[in-house]
Parts: structure tokens; sequence; C-alpha cells
């Protein structure tokens, strides 16, 4: 059902809108359609290009097809990985859930690789341990090759196309509807024909994927532009623990595009100038297969120290042709392929020069582990928005704390998915009617377009092209593996700045059909909110946890830092809140913080 709701805006209702199409909302909108809801997913590009497309190495479950597991386990390792910062609730909720929801995705289609007795091939991860680290690696991250993540979110496409899920393709979210009551709604704009539309809906989910490209080099796609937190900033709702951004061991040097820790896990590993395993210095027991803020920094030192390779010195190898032609063209293809394409090698004959590369979000828009979006009161840091959700790597529940494992990601989008269906289910029971909007809730949105392509006749004022690279140089240059005061200080002040130049920064095109450079400008509003809250977020944070490695305060402070950092932006400032780790599981005993060795 359509109709206009003012000359420009065409008005839609649903029973739930998700905005995004990666996994997370595509298996929150498949257990939603089949339990019979009116489904909508808004996306700004085709469902399939989204980024779990991308996703290489697999995803995590405690089958134990190979060596035997335990998800106790698993949920000890993610609880370690994520330097004490994850919540144990929901850590728990992922890991007892992963074998289930693993098969569940074999039983909709996903053709992951076999073992032998037809078992689902499982391949060593970094971090993994049995016996709560007594018991040496776990085999536990499912592969369907090094294509994952491609196999999973087809998979999930097809199955919405079954369930009668209505997909909007090439729709962008302009603006979260809201008032005191809750989330009734998303103002939205269609891409290819230029035109206003607005969602009305019982339940809105936030499922938009990571906001990488606030660095210059990143794994992440083009489209990762944090827009589901950059909305939530809008709204006047905080983001949490923004300044934790996972830099991946092996992004192909200087380009970035990802090489799976699956390698590691077959067996590569890492090369100093010196032809030097040096991973055994930094973790004596899991080697190259340490957690991933424990690879990068190693790396980093590396460099740092002068032991890189390349004419810079600001590189160093990874070595798999030991490995032989066939188990890499069987288990590593997209590999192979990657590292002929971006740096010219043939990686059955030659090592891949690699470097930390900035991977993945682990902060987002906070969540309960039902999905439920956490906008804390003075009272009650655990309040709810209603009618607002959020999951995957856009929301923060938080699994991953301050460093998320790998396989860990693929997880999340499933689980959650789940929970926050079965959530949204229930409250749909009771929630027979949309809520009412106010009459011109749209006008914010349409505003934001207008001001975009008014601004194309301009001469004066920067090119949104132009700032968003400025943007990602800060980022790269003042909060990458290693930080200190000095320099994040000086960061925070050049972003300041920068921000202040969006509000007359200019597109050149000022057609409404199919109009890339205004869906840029639109996304750079987004990561610029997202670069400050991370910036100021860092800046405050005088500690080391996970992925926040500081030069200047080298140690982890459970006394005054085991907390979330909640971000927000009022009055064009941004205001930093905190509110305590939630150490508690849900039904087996707390993992106390101690000290991290690998
Ligand atoms: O290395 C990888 O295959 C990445 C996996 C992940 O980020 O979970």
């Amino acid at each position: 059902m359509a109709y206009l709701s003012s000359e420009k805006v065409e008005h839609h209702f649903h029973d739930v809108v998700i905005i995004g199409a990666g996994g997370a909302g595509l298996r929150c909108a498949l257990q939603l359609a089949d339990a019979g809801h009116r489904v909508a997913v808004i996306s700004k590009v085709l469902p399939t290009r989204s980024h779990t497309v991308a996703a290489q190495g697999g995803i995590n479950a405690a089958l134990g097809n190979i060596v035997s597991d335990h998800w106790l386990w698993h949920m000890y390792d993610t609880i370690k990985g994520s330097d004490y910062l994850g919540d144990q609730d929901a850590i728990e909720y992922m890991c007892r859930a992963a074998p289930l929801l693993v098969h569940e995705l074999e039983h909709q289609g996903v053709p992951f690789s076999r073992l032998e007795n037809g078992t689902i091939y499982q391949r060593p991860f970094g971090g993994q341990s049995r016996e709560f680290g007594e018991g040496g690696q776990a085999t536990r991250t499912c592969a369907a090759a090094d294509r994952t993540g491609h196999a999973i979110l087809h998979t999930l496409y097809q199955q919405n196309l079954r369930s009668g899920t209505h997909i909007y393709e090439e729709y962008f979210a302009l603006d979260l509807i809201t008032d005191d009551d809750g989330c009734q709604g998303v103002m939205t704009w269609d891409i290819a024909r230029g035109e206003y539309h607005l969602f009305q809906a019982k339940a809105v989910i936030l499922a938009t994927g990571g906001a990488g490209r606030v660095y210059k080099i990143t794994t992440n796609a083009h489209i990762n532009t944090g827009d589901g937190g950059g909305l939530a900033l809008r709204a006047g709702l905080p983001v949490e623990d923004m300044e934790f951004f996972q830099f991946h061991p092996t992004g192909i040097a200087d380009v970035g595009p990802l090489i799976t820790e699956g390698v590691r896990g077959e067996g590569g590993y890492l090369l100093n100038s010196e032809g030097e395993r040096f991973m055994q210095r930094y973790a004596p027991t899991a080697g190259d297969l340490a957690s991933r803020d424990v690879v990068s920094r190693a790396i980093a030192l590396e460099v740092r120290e002068g032991r890189g390779c390349g004419p810079n010195k600001d590189y160093v190898l990874l070595k798999l042709d030991h490995l032989g032609e066939e188990l890499i063209l069987s288990k590593l293809p997209n590999i192979h392929e990657l590292a002929l394409r971006f740096a010219g090698v043939d990686c059955t004959k030659e090592p891949i020069p690699v470097q930390p590369t900035m991977h993945y979000t682990m902060g987002g828009v906070p969540t309960n582990r039902f999905g439920e979006v956490v906008c804390p009161k003075a009272d009650d840091k655990e309040a709810v928005m209603p009618g607002l959700y959020a999951i995957g790597e856009g929301a923060c529940a938080s699994v991953h704390g301050a460093n998320r494992l790998g396989g860990n990601s693929l997880l999340e989008i499933v689980v959650f998915g789940r929970a926050c269906g079965n959530q949204v289910h229930k409250r749909l029971r009771n929630q027979r009617y949309h809520p009412a909007i106010s009459p011109d809730c749209w006008q914010p949105g349409v505003a934001r377009v207008q001001r975009w392509l008014d601004s194309a006749g301009n001469k004066e004022g920067i090119k949104v092209s132009d700032l968003r690279a400025a943007m990602q140089s800060v980022m790269q240059e003042h909060f990458s593996v290693y930080r200190t005061e000095e320099v994040m200080s000086e960061g925070v002040k050049l972003l300041d700045e920068l921000a202040a130049q969006l509000d007359t920064a200019r597109i050149e095109d000022g057609n409404s059909i199919f109009n890339t450079e205004l869906i840029e400008a639109l996304e750079l509003e987004h990561l610029m909110g997202l670069a400050r809250v991370t910036a100021a977020g860092a800046l405050a944070r005088r500690e080391s946890r996970g992925a926040h490695a500081r030069d200047d305060y080298p140690k982890r402070d459970d006394k005054k830092w085991l907390q979330h950092t909640l971000a927000s932006i009022k009055n064009g400032k941004v205001k930093l809140d905190y509110k305590p780790v939630r150490l508690q599981p849900m039904t087996v005993e707390s993992f106390p913080p101690k000290e991290r060795v690998y």
C-alpha cells in the first residue's frame, strides 16, 4: 500500500522496516516474514552487494567436527579476546546458539566445504582454544572455502525471495522518525528515481553494517559508511565504544583488500625482513594464531623497529606457498585471485605483502542481547528506545568488546538477526496499529537532500570528495594501531575543523536521478559524526585495551575503564558518557578479568 502524504513524498506502511540487506538484516527479515509479518528491507545497494559478501574465512561454532569443542570454551575465548570489555550475557547467548544457527544455515542451503565424513569443514582461527586455554588450539571456524560470507548472503537472499520479504533496492535512509514514545518509521530517498519515500512501521531495525570508510586504507567496501550510527547520532541517540576499530593483521599492503586469517589457520605464517617468524616472540603459545590486536601490534612494532619489508620497510610477508598449489586452490581460491590482482603476487610461489588494515567496527548503536536499542537515562543505563532495534556490525551488543575474534562476525549477524526477530515478533503481537507520526516528520529528510542538490551551483566551499579524503587521512594518521595523547588531541582538533566545513561543502552534480555524488555527501555526514565520536572516545580512554593501544598508557586499567563509552553529539559538540560492562552471564559463572596472554 502506498499513497502520497505530501505532494512530494510517497508513504508506505509495513509491520517492520529493516534498514540494510546484509546477513543480519536478511536473517532477521527471514524470521519475521516466515512468521507472517509484512517486512520491508531497505538497502542502498542490491542486497547481494552488501558487505557480508566479502567475509572470507568462516563462522565460528563449537561443532567439534575435527577436535572436541564446547560452547563454553568458545565463550571464554570470546571474553578473553574482547579484553574483558564484552558483555558476558550477550556472549554466552551467542556462543550457545552458534551450533544451532550454523546447522540452520546448512539446511537453508549454504554450501559449506565438507570433511571426508560429510560434516562441515572447520579450520583453526586466531584466539581459539580448548579447555579454557589449557587444551591447545581449537578448530572452530566453519568455512565455505574462503567465500563463506558470499555463500551465506546469497542463501539468505534466496530464502527471503521465497518468504515474500519486500525488498526496496537502492533506497537511502535519511532520517529515523522518532519522538519521546520511540521510533515509528524512516524517511528515505529512492536513489534510482530521485524520489522521497516515508516508511511507517511498528518496528524499525538498523542493520547497516560497519563504518570502515572513516579510514583511508581499509578492507571495507565503499558502502561501509556507518549509516546506522549516523542516523542514531542525527536522532540524538548515543553510539557505543566507537574507539575500538579493529585492524586486521593481513590486509594487502598499501591497498587494503583482506587476506583471510584462514591462511594462517591453514598453516601460513608471517615473516619480517630478516626472514624471522616473529610472532613466536610476541605470542609464544598461539604464534601466528594469536588474536588480531596482538598480531597487528606485533607487525606495527616490527615495522617501527626497522624489520619491515619493501622499499619503505612498512609491511611484512605472509608465506603460504609451502601449503602447496592444490590446498591453496581448493581452500583459498579467492586469496589466490586477490593476491594476483591487488599485489601482483602468485601466492603458490611467493609470499604476500601485508600490513594491519582497518577491518571491523567493534562499536555501534548500543543494544541489549535482544537487539533492542539502549538509550540510557540517568536512572536506568539499560533503558530501551521503543520500536527501535539494531543488529550486526552497525550495532554494539557488545559481544566483541575491545577486540573481535575472527569468525565471530558472521556468527553475530545470524545469532542476533534471529534474536531480534524473536523480540520484534513479540512486540508485533501487542502492537496492532501503526503508532501516530507527526504530519511534517518528513521535512528534515527532504531538507537534507535539497541542501546538497542546491549546493551544486556553488563555486565556494570544499568538494565532498576532498573533505572525505581529508577526514580519512586524519583518522589514518591520528587514530591508528598505536595512539598517544598528543597525536590524538591534534586529530580531534583537525576533525572539528573538517566537520565545520560540512555546512558549506558542495557537490557538482545537481541532478536527482541516480546521483551518486549526492549519496556520497549524505554518507560523509554519517562518517564525519562517527569519526568525531571515535576520536573523542579514544582520547578520553586513558588505558590500553584490545584494539585501543596507547604508548602513553600501555596497561589495561580495569579499576577505571571496565566500562563502555557512550558518545553522542549535542548542539554540534561531542558528549561522552559511560556505562558498566555486564560481567554477569545468563546462566554460567562470570569470567573475571585477568592478564591476557597468547
Ligand atoms: O580473516 C578473515 O577471514 C576475516 C574473518 C572475520 O573478520 O571474521
